[in-house]
């Protein structure tokens, strides 16, 4: 096991996820088609590439990240090439022969607005060319197609498309799940870092998604962390106590796995010359590890991008004030949304979509707001609120 910050972690590196990975596995067997839901840097692309790494038997997945797709068009292209690009063309020799023969025969001759066009002159339209894909799939071995960051997809196409376009894709997608025949050789599983659940709802759309199955991943609990941070610094050779890994922990607070990863890095830099971790490192590795801008200001970038503007700077204020007081009660955030002169439903959608999104809870207390991360909350007060 290596220490990994940013990139997926595969293989080794994967630290086992035995309950999510159960979840998925669980809906994939009963037929259900899936949404991998949490915020960012949680761990949903790794879980995803776990999938890939090491399917059940019966199982041929397949991985596609459409965060650049911004339009209907290039979402279908990305997926179609997925499909036919070699790498994964040439891994099914082995376990589907059938498909495999059929893949190599199928020749693409363009993507457009319309459709597909097939070398063979056929012409068709997206849903009908991925059926016809999918026909002569080997009939005892099921496609887990996985497309990471959909909910982004669909964000970009309601802003560089229209939101027809966008509902279009959506109801594509329910009509391919709807059908038996395709089911019966498809699974989707869908992730991604916003939520799709109120990007579907800003465009009223809710209910061509209403019939995924929701799997969440959630933080590592904490027995789970400490053998978790005790492996990783074993793996540098480092010794740590328990007493250091729980003040360690403590510190963190939001226990996913990337937080533990940047801070174990980030002591095991401070520490090169000593084998055993002092709380002092400890100390100075999250002043360390909020030098790593890059790792933060996504954070400040999405609502930049995802919210209309008087929302965001709504929520800017919010998380500002949250940032500055650590806690903050939802009667003053009503108050600063009558400040701005919104209204209470449009407040409350915007804190929904931070708390679902991963920057702040009110799970202590339903009418207090604080930051999941402590090191979040640190950022954003140096960076965004000074
Ligand atoms: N199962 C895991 N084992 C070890 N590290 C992980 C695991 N899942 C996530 N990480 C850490 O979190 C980072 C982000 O993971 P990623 O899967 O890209 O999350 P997401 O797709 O939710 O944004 C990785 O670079 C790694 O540092
Ligand atoms: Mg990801």
């Amino acid at each position: 096991m290596q220490t990994i910050v940013g990139q997926v972690a595969r293989g080794e590196d994967f630290w086992d996820r035995k309950d999510e990975m159960e979840d998925i596995w669980k809906a994939i067997e009963s037929g259900s088609h899936i949404l991998i839901s949490a915020p960012r840097r949680v761990g949903k692309t790794s879980i995803m590439y776990k999938v890939v790494d090491e399917p059940k038997e019966g199982y041929i997945p397949i991985y596609v990240n459409t965060e650049s797709a911004d339009s209907q068009q290039e979402f279908w292209q990305k997926l179609f090439h997925a499909l036919v690009e070699e790498e994964f063309v040439n891994g099914l020799k082995a376990q589907a022969y059938l498909f495999w023969k059929k893949l190599k025969g199928i020749k693409i001759k363009k993507i457009s607005s319309k459709g597909v066009e097939f070398g063979d002159g056929a012409e068709l339209g997206f849903i009908d060319a991925f059926k016809q894909l999918i026909k002569d799939l080997d009939s005892d071995k099921k496609l887990l197609i996985m497309i990471d960051e959909f909910a982004q997809t669909i964000e970009n196409i309601i802003k560089f498309e229209d939101e027809k376009k966008a509902v279009n894709l959506l109801k594509n997608h329910r009509e391919l799940r709807q059908d038996r025949k395709f089911c019966e050789k498809v699974t989707f599983v869908y992730a991604g870092s916003i939520g799709l659940e109120s990007v579907v709802a800003k465009i009223d759309a809710s209910r061509h998604i209403n019939d995924l199955n929701s799997i969440k991943v959630k933080p590592l609990e904490k027995d789970d962390a400490k053998k978790f941070v005790h492996e990783l610094f074993k793996a540098n050779l480092k010794k740590i106590s328990q007493k250091n890994i729980e003040y360690l922990l403590n510190m963190i607070e939001w226990l996913i796995p990337f937080h533990i990863q940047l801070i174990v890095q980030e002591v095991v830099k401070l520490q090169r010359n000593n084998q055993n971790i002092q709380s002092s490192a400890i100390d100075r590795a999250f002043d360390e590890a909020l030098e790593h801008k890059q790792y933060f200001e996504s954070w400040l970038s999405k609502i930049k991008t995802s919210f209309k503007n008087e929302e965001f700077i709504f929520a800017k204020m919010v998380l500002n004030k949250i940032s500055e007081e650590q806690a903050v009660e939802y009667k003053h955030i009503v108050n600063l949304a009558s400040k701005n002169n919104m209204d209470e439903e449009d407040a409350k959608a915007v804190i929904r979509s931070l708390v679902y999104d991963g920057y702040i809870n009110n799970n202590d207390q339903p009418k207090i707001y604080r930051f999941n991360s402590p090191l979040l909350r640190m950022w954003w007060l140096r960076n965004v609120a000074n």
